[in-house]
C-alpha cells in the first residue's frame, strides 16, 4: 500500500485517516507513556538517520537547519491556528514561562493552579524577589479566583499528572473581565486533541510528548499586545531581525515579530521534528480525541472509575503497587504525584486497554 502524503504545506484539511497514521508507527503495543514521552514516527526516525549520517560525513549546515526550523515554524502554526510570526522557538517549557515570570511587573499576582507541571509553577515563585506573588488555587476555581488585581493566570490546558482538562472557556471569560493575561501550557494537549492558540495571550508547547518529536522542540505562541509586555530576556543570535547579522555586538537589532524570543534551536531535533508536526497536520485531531478518549473511558469501566473523556488516566496508587503490576506485564506507565498514570495515544487500541486491565487484576 502507498502511504497516503503527510501534509507538508497549508492549507489546513485533514488527509490522513488514524488507520493510515497508525501505520507510521514501528510499535506502540502496551506503551502507555505519551504523556512522559512520545513515540516516533518511521518518518521521524529516517529523517534523524539521514541527518546524523549527513553529519558524520560533515555535510551538515546551520543554514540549511535554519530552513528546517522555519519550516517546523510555519507547520506548528498551522496546526494550532496562528500565524508564524507569533511562534517563537526554543528546547524547554521552563525558559518560555521564566521569559513571561521575568516579564510580570515588580509586585504583580500571578494565579496558578495548585499541582500544575513545575516549568510552569517555578518560574513564577523565582520572581518572590521582586515582590511577585503567587496564588495557586485549585485547578476548577482558577476561573473565579480571578481579580482586578491579577495580571496573568498561567496553566496547563491539561493536567500532567492527572490529564484533568481545564475549563478554557471559563478561565479565558474570567480573565477578559478582569483584564489578566493567559498563558496557557499545551504540552498534554497538542497532538491528540485540537487546540487553538489564538485565544490565549500565550501558549507553550514542548512537543516531545503527543506530538512525537524529538526532546528539545519547543514553540511559544504571542499575541502582539502581550508580545509588547514581554522581555526577550534571552536574546541571542537567534532573536536578531536577520540572524547573520546577527552573531555579534556591540548593537542589538531583533526582529519585530515573536522572532525575537527565539532561543537558537537544537538542530538535529528540528530534523525530526518536521515529519511530526506535518503528522499532526495531516489528521483530524477530533478523531484522534475520540480515539484515545475512548479507550481512556474503556480502562475507566473495567476499572469501576467514572469515565472521563481523557487521553491520560491516574488513579490513587499511593505504594507504587499498581504501576509495578503494569510494569511486571512488560506495560509502558508511569506514576505521578502518588498516582498510577496511563496515557493512551493514537497508536493504542482496546487490546492495550485489555493489557492494562488483565495486568491489574488482583
Ligand atoms: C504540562 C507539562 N509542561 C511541560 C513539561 C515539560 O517541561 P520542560 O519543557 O520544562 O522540560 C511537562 C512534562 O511532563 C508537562 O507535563
Amino acid at each position: 500500500m502507498t502511504p497516503a502524503p503527510l501534509r507538508t504545506s497549508s492549507p489546513a484539511v485533514s488527509t490522513l485517516t488514524l488507520a493510515e497514521a497508525r501505520t507510521r508507527y514501528t510499535s506502540g503495543r502496551g506503551y502507555l507513556a505519551a504523556c512522559t514521552l512520545g513515540l516516533p514516527t518511521i518518518d521521524t526516525i529516517a529523517a534523524m538517520r539521514a541527518d546524523t549520517e549527513a553529519w558524520a560525513r560533515g555535510e551538515s549546515c546551520a543554514s540549511r537547519y535554519g530552513e528546517v526550523v522555519e519550516r517546523v515554524r510555519a507547520g506548528y502554526a498551522d496546526l494550532v491556528g496562528v500565524t508564524p510570526d507569533r511562534v517563537a522557538i526554543g528546547s524547554q517549557t521552563s525558559v518560555m514561562a521564566g521569559l513571561v515570570a521575568a516579564s510580570i511587573p515588580d509586585g504583580a499576582e500571578v494565579v496558578l493552579p495548585r499541582g500544575d507541571f513545575s516549568s510552569m509553577v517555578f518560574p513564577f515563585l523565582a520572581q518572590a524577589h521582586r515582590g511577585v506573588t503567587v496564588r495557586q488555587v485549585d485547578l476548577a476555581d482558577l476561573a473565579a479566583s480571578l481579580t482586578e488585581n491579577t495580571w496573568l493566570v498561567a496553566f496547563s490546558l491539561v493536567q500532567s499528572a492527572t490529564g484533568t482538562l481545564a475549563d478554557s472557556a471559563a478561565i479565558r471569560a474570567a480573565a477578559r473581565a478582569t483584564s489578566t493575561f493567559t498563558l496557557c501550557d499545551t504540552t498534554q494537549a497538542a497532538g491528540w486533541m485540537p487546540v487553538d492558540a489564538s485565544v490565549f495571550d500565550a501558549t507553550i508547547c514542548h512537543s516531545y510528548k503527543w506530538l512525537g518529536a524529538p526532546r528539545g522542540v519547543a514553540f511559544f505562541t504571542v499575541s502582539d499586545a502581550f508580545a509588547a509586555k514581554l522581555h526577550p530576556v534571552y536574546a541571542g543570535w537567534y532573536a536578531g531581525d536577520d540572524l547573520w547579522a546577527s552573531c555579534y555586538g556591540p548593537e542589538m537589532a531583533l526582529a519585530a515579530d515573536a522572532r525575537r524570543f527565539d532561543v537558537s534551536p537544537a538542530w538535529p531535533a528540528w530534523v525530526g521534528a518536521e515529519p511530526a508536526i506535518d503528522l499532526f497536520r495531516s489528521l483530524d485531531l477530533a478523531a484522534v480525541a475520540a480515539h484515545n478518549a475512548g479507550l481512556g473511558d474503556a480502562l475507566c469501566d473495567g476499572l469501576g472509575l467514572p469515565r472521563l473523556s481523557q487521553a491520560i488516566i491516574s488513579w490513587p496508587d499511593a505504594g507504587g503497587r499498581d504501576l509495578a503490576r503494569l510494569t511486571a506485564a512488560g506495560l509502558t506507565a508511569s506514576g505521578r504525584a502518588g498516582r498510577a498514570r496511563v496515557a493512551f495515544h493514537l497508536f493504542n487500541d482496546e487490546d492495550d486497554v485489555t493489557l492494562a486491565l488483565n495486568a491489574l487484576r488482583p
